[in-house]
């Protein structure tokens, strides 16, 4: 199906599979509102896979509630912001040469410096509660709800174990508050090329 097939269809051929048992269940990514809406009155969605962190909350406003009206999981990909929110990154030169990052709009310049107020903040509260700074990031979203089940990507073993770990940090809600309060990121999410493809 190309990019203008009706989400009604698309959806539709999904559903035939899941009655032939092909597969379980359905779901959808970086959808806006309306076709979400479209797209679960054909057949229930048991997910919709969308950026969420602590530096991209813009799911909260109108995507969340409407996920939680219909009763639709949330599972929140880059919740390390790519990996800037653990802290590893302190410079634009920390980014190897050829990695996507080096052009999008949180990672460059002046952007990258005023970011790393966010991350210094996640630090300070990993500090109190005895966590790595992507531990607090996950269990930030793993507090939001047991309707959030959070993707982090890594190529090693050893961070799989930390970022797993993370299910056990347990965050005071003074601690949540603060998260909650953090300064906003700068710099849209993704470059216009990126952002024009996605909540259609
Ligand atoms: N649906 C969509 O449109 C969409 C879009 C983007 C991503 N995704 C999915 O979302 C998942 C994760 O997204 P993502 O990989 O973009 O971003 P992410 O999970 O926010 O960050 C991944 C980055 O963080 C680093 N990292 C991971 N754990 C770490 C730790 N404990 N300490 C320090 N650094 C750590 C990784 O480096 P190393 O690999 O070197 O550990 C990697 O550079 C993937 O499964 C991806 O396929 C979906």
């Amino acid at each position: 199906m190309d990019r203008g097939t009706p989400i009604e269809d698309t959806v539709g051929a999904l559903a035939e599979l899941v009655a032939e048992g092909k597969i379980l269940h359905i779901g959808l990514s970086e959808a806006s509102p309306e076709t979400i809406r479209r797209a679960h009155a054909v057949h229930p969605l048991a997910a919709l896979q969308t950026e969420y962190s602590l530096w991209t909350r813009d799911v909260e406003d109108e995507i969340l509630p409407l996920l939680r009206a219909l009763g639709i999981g949330l599972v929140p990909y880059s919740p390390l912001g790519h990996g800037f929110l653990t802290g590893q990154l302190r410079s634009p030169a920390d980014i190897p040469d050829g990695d996507w990052r080096k052009s999008n709009p949180r990672f460059v310049g002046e952007a990258f410096t005023q970011n790393l107020q966010v991350v210094d903040e996640v630090r300070a509260v990993g500090a109190e509660a005895e966590a790595t700074p992507a531990q607090v990031a996950l269990a930030w979203l793993l507090a939001q709800g047991t309707d959030i089940a959070p993707i982090p990507g890594t190529r090693r073993v050893s961070r799989v174990e930390e970022n797993t770990a993370a299910d056990a940090v347990v965050l005071t809600s003074d601690q949540i508050a603060r998260l909650d309060r953090l300064t906003p990121a700068v710099g849209a999410r993704h470059d216009d090329a990126n952002m024009s493809t996605i909540d259609r």
